[in-house]
């Protein structure tokens, strides 16, 4: 049997966790503080932006969110920022991303104090992970790694294929997974879009992580039998696009509501038949990413306290 992995269930448990860490550092008159800064018209984002507030809430963080016009200058988003890292409250700043075209993200993500820096995308952040002393580490890879672990999937010793190449995702997963250190220890292939022969080393993977942002990239055809797959992939399809003649039904009403339907990097179907373990898409990373980011802020908070 096939084990469907319940992100939900696994974030609700490291958010039950948290809740006790938030209520110590309370006791220290201490509350943890995020803010969070969009400057995008993209529903999106904006979408995501809310979910992350609303995890803040859940858990007793104190969430602050900031809008900029996406028509605004960079100079207004670096001065918002400078103005965030000087705020003793703020113990976490988050840029969501991307940006607009005038704006240079590197530069953004430069200018975040990087003891603040909950997303793990500032040099200095990257460099510790490189060198395998992580100190914020970015959300989604680990969020996967935990993941991983309480699904009881060791990586150590381990063939694994990362499908994408991302400073958000696939680079920092590599570099988490062949560290000498739990939930690493791993035997890493990275492919991407220049990848020659990809079902051959997705075949020859105990476990795949799919972070391409391509539909359904990955179908059952490029698996071996009792692989574990890891769907990052959230894109958006136009519902009438969809081939529902094919007696296919939409995964999610609510979105399909809106117009589009979420689909993974994963074909779902097909290759729920070969693994041994599968996230769905929604409710696997995901939700994963979210309590990740709240463990950086409460763990931020901490550092930034002691
Ligand atoms: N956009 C898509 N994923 C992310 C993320 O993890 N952090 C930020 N800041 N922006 C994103």
């Amino acid at each position: 049997m096939t084990e469907i992995i319940d992100g939900n269930e696994i974030a609700d448990r490291i958010k039950a966790e948290l809740n006790v860490c938030v209520d110590t550092l309370g006791d220290h008159g201490v509350t943890p503080g995020l803010a969070t800064v969009l400057m995008s018209d993209d529903g999106a984002s904006e979408t995501y932006v809310n979910m992350k507030q609303r995890a803040c809430e859940e858990i007793g963080i104190e969430g602050r969110h900031h809008e900029l016009d996406a028509e605004a200058s960079s100079d207004t988003l670096e001065g918002r920022i400078e103005a965030l890292n000087e705020n003793p409250d703020v113990h976490g700043i988050l840029v969501q991303m991307p940006v607009p075209d005038h704006v240079d993200e590197q530069t953004v993500l430069e200018r975040i104090d990087p003891m603040k820096d909950v997303d793990g995308f500032h040099p200095e952040n990257v460099g510790k992970l490189v060198t395998g002393e992580p100190r914020l580490k970015p959300c989604t890879p680990h969020g996967i790694q935990r993941l991983l672990a309480e699904t009881g999937v060791e990586t150590a010793g381990k063939d694994v294929a990362v499908v994408g190449r991302s400073n958000i995702v696939g680079k920092p997963m590599t570099n988490l997974l062949v560290q000498k250190r739990d939930l690493g220890n791993a035997t890493v292939t990275t492919c991407h879009s220049r990848t020659d022969a990809l079902a051959e080393k997705t075949k020859n993977a105990d476990i795949v992580i799919a972070a391409a942002g391509v539909p359904e990239l990955i179908d059952g055809s490029m698996l071996s039998e009792d692989t574990v797959v890891i769907d990052v992939g959230v894109n958006r399809v136009d519902v009438s696009e969809r081939r529902l003649e094919d007696g296919q039904t939409p995964s999610d009403q609510s979105d399909t509501d809106k117009g589009y339907e979420l689909v993974g990097d994963v074909e779902f179907e097909s290759a729920k038949q070969k693994a041994s373990a599968i996230t769905p898409v929604p409710g696997g990373v995901g939700p994963l990413t979210i309590a990740m980011l709240l463990y950086n802020t409460v763990k931020a908070a901490s550092l930034q306290e002691n």
